[in-house]
């Protein structure tokens, strides 16, 4: 039976809190080392859900790198929920049987030049209501890295009874140190095993988990509730990001949840959207569709190179807001900035926007590129208007 979760409690937490298990200088270089650019790779959750299974995995496997993902930078396969089985008498975690060998399916990853993701709770249980790691914490980590896992999502729901969030009386910063202590120690089993293993934090954003998710070993953090195949879900999580860009930087990202990009909720405008502003947010890129079954519109979108740059340049400066209306900037590692001009009402009529060279920090005139229609511009001066499709984006490369 698959038990979705509650709505997240909102509990606001002192930064003074005292973190449990601060992390040695080692740990740290290892722990930003191994997400240096925000990862990028396919997660099973938004197209198959509680029904995936190994057989999923392995085309999904196949078709990153036939369709030419693998070879655009997603490397990543990784599990989601409904994976896990029950605990032996040694209180070992096997796998249900939708997934006889996680071994063999990990080894199969490997042999795609690719890397293989999984998922489990602090909680007793997971989202799904599957077992959790409470309790188990290095016997998972143990048992993950002998399986050659290369990424974990750590999701926090079951932990919320350990925290005893539903008893009114319970003091919220107690709650929220029972959670950033799950958190590390995962973390320090993990780098205990020895492999290096990519930790995505998901609790939702509670207790503004990006001033904290670092300290606890996170490489990257959800920061918002789940998204879900709408213009209207994708748009309220991806421009609300706006203010976060202080927390990531190389190493650890925000992560405003997976890509819906040809789960065929959003028309290809908006899709485009989805990719321009989670590049121009640092996002990871976790495609969430069945990628087996991609139509050329959904590839030239979640494979246009000149876009994925952006979202992996080296620099790793989460861009910034300007509007609204909603232009947003970033600035790149050469010195080149990346100016999305997005429009925001899908009823309304698109309006053009017009953007001050000045706004963006450039003085005189700039050389420009489309990366969507892969084009340079006339040089700019002053100024540069622009009427984004319905839903759409415009997004530029601009350069002196
Ligand atoms: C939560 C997470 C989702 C997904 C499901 C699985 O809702 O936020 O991303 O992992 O759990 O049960």
């Amino acid at each position: 039976m698959i038990h979705r979760r509650l709505a997240s409690p909102r509990i606001l937490v002192p930064s003074a809190i005292v973190l449990a298990g601060l992390l040695s200088a080692g740990a740290k270089a290892q722990t930003t080392q191994l997400a240096a650019t925000p990862p990028m790779g396919w997660n099973s959750w938004n197209h198959f859900a509680e029904k995936v299974t190994d057989a999923d995995v392995r085309a999904a496997a196949d078709a990153m790198v036939a369709s030419g993902m693998r070879d655009a930078g997603y490397v990543y396969i990784n599990v989601d929920d409904t994976w896990e089985g029950e605990r032996d008498a040694q209180g070992n975690i096997h796998t249900n049987s939708k997934f006889p060998d996680m071994k063999g399916l990990a080894d199969y990853v490997h042999s795609k030049g690719l890397k293989f993701g999984i998922y489990s709770s602090p909680g007793p249980k997971t989202c799904a209501g599957f077992e959790g790691s409470y309790g188990h914490e290095e016997q998972d980590a143990n048992t993950y890295a002998a399986w050659g896992v290369d990424f974990l999502k750590y999701d926090l729901c079951g932990l919320r009874t350990i925290m005893d969030l539903y008893d009114p009386k319970q003091d919220p910063n107690k709650a929220s140190a029972i959670m950033r202590d799950a958190y590390a120690k995962m973390h320090r089993a993990l780098i205990k095993t020895g492999r290096p293993i990519v930790y995505s934090i998901c609790q939702y954003g509670v207790d503004s988990v990006w001033e904290w998710g670092e300290e606890v070993g996170g490489n990257l953090w959800r920061t918002t509730d789940d998204i879900s195949d709408s213009y209207r879900s994708m748009a309220l999580i991806g421009f609300s990001q706006a203010g976060l860009e202080r927390y990531a930087k190389p190493g650890h990202w925000n992560d405003p949840d997976m890509l819906e990009v040809g789960n065929g909720g959003m028309d290809a405008d908006q899709y485009r959207t989805q990719m321009s502003l989670w590049a121009m947010l640092a996002a990871p890129l976790l495609a969430g569709n069945d990628l087996s079954r991609m139509d050329e519109t959904t590839k030239g979108i979640l494979m246009n190179k000149e876009v994925i740059a952006v979202d992996q340049d080296k620099l790793g400066q989460q861009g910034s807001r300007l509007g609204p209306p909603q232009v947003w900037v970033r600035t790149l590692a050469d010195g080149a900035k990346a100016v999305a001009v997005f429009n925001f009402v899908t009823d309304d009529v698109p309006q053009p926007v017009t953007v001050r060279l000045k706004d963006l920090g450039f003085s005189g005139s700039v050389h420009a590129r489309d990366l969507w229609t892969h084009k340079d511009l006339e040089p700019m001066h002053d100024s540069y208007t622009v009427t984004p499709p319905k839903g759409g984006v415009v997004m530029l490369r601009l350069w002196k």
